[in-house]
């Protein structure tokens, strides 16, 4: 049985790292852009780890030049997610690569961003929004304009601030400008931790930066007292089991550590973080999750009201969520 057409909630996922391989090639060739590196011979994209796989996702990235190929691939990932039976998504988006961190050009990627959504929701019933995520390894002056393009534009649309990248650079403190900026404009908060380091990132997380959800965060099995912090204060993890697999912070996924955080009371959610590069997308992240821990449609049920109540859409737009639940 395929989870294929049940209705999902995908909180994680990179707007960038959504895009097929051919929609990349067909734009570099569109442009001229050289992207010898980026494919492997199957027509893949090509990377060895997580390190590399950064590089080769900003190299891809260098194809989406100006809003309007911002613009088409939204449509691309709407028409995708609605193929998954994903009914609602947010998608981290980043205006260093979208206009290099300049708050009019920012304006005017996500005005063409926000048309393609609202177009896009029409035709496929998928509703999106927006999440501005500064890049840890390019450090904390340069999260200070991205902080402000998102503060700038906080809204019904863009409804949060996060950070990815490298988590091996750096300390969730170092953002701590940026983040409160994001706070004091309205937006809700998230950050990748616990992916690559340990429960430590993930405590920082909370207390440094105080975001409500964290990316990633399986690593805080490592430390019990922690998991139960969490779970007492409702702390919500984006889980994306295929991408942890891929990337090789677990060899397989019945050594994931989902279903212990689950049972211990933590809050968890499932996505597939950049679904072209790890070879996944939600149906296949789901069939894995029922074959591997024998999850059914009721567990998952729960697990989509888990994330559509930590959503950080607007009120009235999680009850239409949940009505479709
Ligand atoms: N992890 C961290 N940073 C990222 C990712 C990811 O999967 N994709 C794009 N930036
Ligand atoms: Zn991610």
């Amino acid at each position: 049985m395929s989870f294929r057409s049940l209705p999902k909630v995908e909180l994680h996922m990179h707007h960038e790292g959504a895009a097929p391989p051919e929609f990349i090639r067909r734009l570099a060739q569109e442009k001229s852009v050289n992207l010898s590196g980026v494919f492997s011979e199957d027509g893949s994209y090509a990377y060895r780890d997580f390190v590399h796989f950064l590089s080769v996702y900003e190299a891809a990235t260098q194809v989406l030049q100006t809003p309007e190929d911002y613009a088409r691939l939204t449509r691309a990932i709407l028409e995708q997610s609605a193929e998954h039976g994903v009914i609602y998504a947010e998608t981290f988006l980043s205006p260093d690569f979208c206009g290099g961190g300049d708050v009019g050009a920012w304006r005017e990627y996500l005005h063409a961003i926000r048309e393609a959504a609202d177009e896009g929701e029409r035709d496929t019933g998928v509703v999106l929004r927006g999440i501005v995520t500064c890049i840890r390894h390019f450090g904390p002056d340069r999260a200070k304009p991205i902080a402000l393009c998102a503060a700038e534009t906080a809204g019904d649309w863009i409804v949060g601030f996060g950070m990815g990248g490298d988590e091996n650079k750096g300390k969730q403190a170092d953002f701590g400008y940026s983040f409160d900026m994001a706070r004091e404009a309205g937006l809700r908060l998230t950050t990748h931790a616990g992916e690559w380091r340990g429960p430590r990132e993930v405590r920082d997380a909370i207390e440094d930066l105080g975001v409500e959800r964290i990316g990633h965060g399986v690593r805080v099995i490592e430390d019990l007292a922690l998991v139960d912090v969490l779970a007492e204060r409702g702390i919500v993890l984006e889980v994306c089991p295929g991408s942890n697999v891929r990337l090789g912070v677990y060899p397989h996924l019945s050594a994931h550590p989902i279903e212990k955080l689950r049972e211990r009371g933590v809050k968890v959610t499932i996505s597939t973080d950049d679904p072209p590069f790890f070879h996944t997308t939600m149906t296949r992240e789901y069939d894995n999750l029922a074959r591997v821990f024998g999850w059914n449609e009721d567990d998952f049920l729960d697990l989509n009201r888990v994330a559509a109540n930590a959503a950080f859409c607007d009120e009235a737009t999680r009850a239409r969520i949940l009505e479709r639940l």
